[in-house]
């Protein structure tokens, strides 16, 4: 039985800027203590000290707590749903919206939504924000090297216009990376872009607290342009989202409403 895992928190908020509170704690500690014992150590310390010296065990460390797994139109009956029924809401013309992808992990988020936005509109000037904070995926996702699994439920289409097959791999086109901004941001501690269309945050909610949930469902809010949109993953439907002033538009998808 491993002990003091709060001091553990502690010490890799300093560290890592993550902060271990805020995640569910039950989940989060047996991930943590599996990896532990997974490199032979037996307690707290001696892994924290490990990690200070050892940056292959520091990378496997955040890569291990972010978990990164992503697709390409993930839950594509809800892109369609973005498509043909949300984004005619949020497009006026002759005005880019602005989209935000938070913890968009490998990139196949904002690609995705790059791609769709070429059916809706000229995407020479759309610049998509698309943030992670783990620095490991958004290096993966600015090479933007994919497998076939990860685009199985993408429009063939799109792979056809935008991909380039690279042996067993598919690249994607500069003309879909140059819409898309990638920068680090944590979304339990950084300040969140102001005056979105569109924020698009999905499978990382399920990790937090109900506090911590609270917040962040707030911070959206204030993020969004009026009448912007906030869509989550599909487990991550808000309870009562006119405690912070976002009503449901479709289920996953919620609009900006009222004064905060
Ligand atoms: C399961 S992936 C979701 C990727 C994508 N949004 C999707 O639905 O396919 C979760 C991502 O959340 C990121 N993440 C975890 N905690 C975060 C935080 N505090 N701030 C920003 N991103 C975070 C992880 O690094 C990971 O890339």
């Amino acid at each position: 039985m491993l002990t003091d895992y709060e001091g553990f928190k502690v010490k890799v908020l300093k560290l890592t800027g993550i902060n271990l509170s805020c995640y569910k704690e039950r989940q989060m500690k047996r991930r943590i203590d599996s990896l532990i014992r997974k490199n032979n150590y037996d307690d707290y310390d001696n892994y924290f000290r490990a990690l200070v010296q050892n940056p292959k065990l520091y990378d496997e460390f955040i890569n291990y707590l972010t978990i990164n797994v992503s697709e390409f139109y993930r839950n594509p009956t809800q892109w369609e749903i973005l498509e043909k029924e949300i984004m005619p809401g949020i497009i006026k013309p002759g005005r880019i919206p602005k989209i935000w992808s938070a913890a968009c992990s490998t990139g196949e988020e904002p690609y995705s939504l790059a791609m769709m936005m070429s059916r809706l509109v000229d995407i020479s000037s759309l610049k998509i924000l698309a943030t992670d904070i783990d620095d490991g995926a958004i290096e993966k996702a600015m090479a933007g090297v994919y497998s076939s699994k990860s685009l199985e439920n993408l429009p063939k289409e799109f792979i056809s216009n935008y991909f380039t097959k690279e042996g067993e791999k598919y690249k994607i086109s500069d003309k879909i990376k140059s819409c898309i901004k990638f920068e680090h941001h944590n979304l339990l501690e950084d300040k969140y872009p102001e005056k979105c269309d569109l924020i698009v945050c999905r499978n990382v909610m399920i990790y937090f607290t109900e506090e911590a949930k609270a917040t962040m469902h707030n911070k959206f809010r204030e993020s969004l342009n009026d009448n912007g949109v906030l869509f989550v993953g599909s487990t991550e439907q808000i309870i009562l989202p006119q405690r912070y002033k976002l009503a449901p538009l479709r289920t996953f998808f919620y609009k900006r409403s009222g004064q905060a």
